[in-house]
């Protein structure tokens, strides 16, 4: 566990809610607080929840992962697809029993789905035995919150101001290795099927020289591989007075001294320049790796998303792309089944699929979302038409990996040994997306090597070390 110590710019209000809270389990004879956080969603939330945990560290809480255990339990949630939001109620509803065998224990829902206010109210009125709720822009005052309920009553706060973003939170990362660095918050795009922006808010771009120290800091404590956070990283600084765009950030970031690699996701193609394109290849640090969602193949069901581009757009910037780097990998998210698909608009997703030829796909049924445009748009297909459809496009994609993996046999790569399978088997993952699997020493955990790739076998690439 990394514990970010650097706490001079958190809110020195907070930090005294921190101390008080810390006293008062003193006083109420907590011994060894514990706190045990669990995460939905995306990497954004996952990144949230390792500051939630800094912030819970700090009033005196161990972190734990035995949910029994626990004096404090978080529900970081995600709102993005119906599924996610019904795990998230059987979960809560489940700590109402170890409240009764630990009266001492504070329950806490925050997140993107604590964020809409229908889910809110209902945490609050149907869950008496959940204390803290709260948005997504307020959990930087947790140490608050905690002191509020144990001096007074239940917490909800949900405001959404999109003011300016609290820096030095104190973290807790979750890896040594691999660390995520947000760059921005919130979404503008307002995709007519997302809940994101509504539960996200609006904009907002780090300062160029918080996310530099943050980087630094990460590659000075061994982090190998910084992954950029941001629901559109493409748009980073816009509206922003200091000028940095994307592509700059990039240069930046790969200027740091060290032996480290660059990630960064989501990417939206309606603002992936040329000039991004040219940072990703002169930067020798950032990976041969775009995650470019393009969600559908038919230009007819794109502009009724709302995603600003065409399939021929969309296919001019995969060019663009492999003209400048000819072996960069691709990866997809893609929504089957939006209002009005058609089968033949599906085909498009298909020949798309097959044409561009992904490292992977991350692929949705699609799910309707209470108060975006789209949950109101006629939706004619039945779910097991579109259960069908998405199967066809996961046979697709299974065929194309495979191809795509063959033809890695042979090449060369430099791996970032991530994973100790035992046995001196060690997993990890390339400078493009690939994992690939190789024996080894010890020693080469968390370091980088170069690795021949020799076959592929029950969906895995196996190699040797070279160097
Ligand atoms: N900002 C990112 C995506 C964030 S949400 C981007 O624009 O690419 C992650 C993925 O969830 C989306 O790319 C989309 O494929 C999927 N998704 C979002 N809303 C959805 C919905 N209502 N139903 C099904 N999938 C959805
Ligand atoms: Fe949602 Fe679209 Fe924003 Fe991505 S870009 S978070 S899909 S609204
Ligand atoms: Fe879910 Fe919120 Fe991420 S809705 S996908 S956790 S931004």
């Amino acid at each position: 566990m990394n514990f970010n110590d650097n706490l001079t710019g958190y809110l020195p209000e907070q930090r005294a809610f921190a101390s008080r809270v810390q006293a008062l389990l003193k006083e109420r004879e907590v011994a060894n607080p514990k706190a045990h956080i669990v995460t939905f969603g995306c990497q954004q939330n996952v990144s949230d929840s390792e500051r939630i945990k800094g912030m819970l560290i700090l009033c005196g809480y161990t972190l734990t992962e035995e949910i029994t255990e626990a004096d404090f339990i978080l529900f970081n949630t995600c709102a993005v697809r119906g599924h996610a939001e019904d795990r998230v109620y059987g979960n809560v509803g489940a700590t109402k029993k170890l409240k009764q065998a630990n009266p001492n224990l504070m329950v806490a829902v925050c997140g993107c789905m604590a964020q809409q206010q229908s889910v809110a109210d209902k945490f609050y009125k149907s869950y008496p035995y959940v204390d803290i709720v709260f948005g997504t822009q307020q959990y930087h005052r947790l140490p608050e919150f905690i002191y509020r309920r144990m001096t007074s009553k239940r917490v909800y706060e949900l405001e959404l101001d999109n003011k300016e973003i609290v820096e030095n939170i104190p973290i807790s990362r979750d890896g040594k290795l691999k660390g995520w660095l947000p760059i921005m918050y919130g979404c503008n795009n307002f995709c007519t099927y997302c809940i994101v922006p509504y539960v996200r808010g609006r904009e907002r771009s780090r300062d160029p020289q918080e996310i530099i120290k943050e980087a630094t800091n990460m590659i000075k404590s061994g982090f190998k591989e910084i992954m950029l956070l941001g629901q559109n990283v493409n748009s980073y600084g816009k509206g922003e007075s200091h000028g940095v765009n994307f592509a700059k950030l990039l240069r930046m970031i790969n200027d740091i001294e060290g032996d480290f690699r660059i990630r960064f996701m989501t990417s939206h193609p309606k603002d992936c320049t040329e000039e991004l394109l040219d940072a990703i290849r002169d930067c020798e640090k950032v990976e041969r790796h775009i995650h470019l969602p393009f969600q559908s193949g038919s230009s007819k069901i794109l502009k009724q998303m709302n995603r600003r581009y065409d399939r021929e757009g969309y296919l001019k910037l995969i060019k663009a792309a492999r003209d400048r780097m000819p072996d960069v990998e691709f990866t997809s998210d893609i929504i089957v089944g939006f209002p009005g698909e058609t089968y033949e608009d599906f085909c498009e997703t298909l020949t798309l699929v097959k044409e561009v030829k992904f490292t992977s796909l991350f692929t949705f049924i699609y799910s309707p979302r209470e108060g975006t445009p789209a949950a109101v748009m006629p939706d004619p297909a039945s779910r097991e038409e579109k259960g069908k459809w998405f199967n066809e496009l996961l046979i697709a994609q299974d065929e194309i990996s495979e191809q795509l993996n063959r033809s890695l046999i042979g090449k060369e790569m430099r791996v970032l040994c991530e994973e100790d399978l035992g046995d001196g088997v060690y997993s990890g993952k390339s400078e493009f997306y690939s994992s690939v699997t190789f024996n080894g020493t010890p020693e080469v955990m968390g370091n980088f090597v170069t690795v021949r790739v020799e076959k592929y076998e029950n969906n895995t690439l196996y190699g040797t070390i070279i160097n």
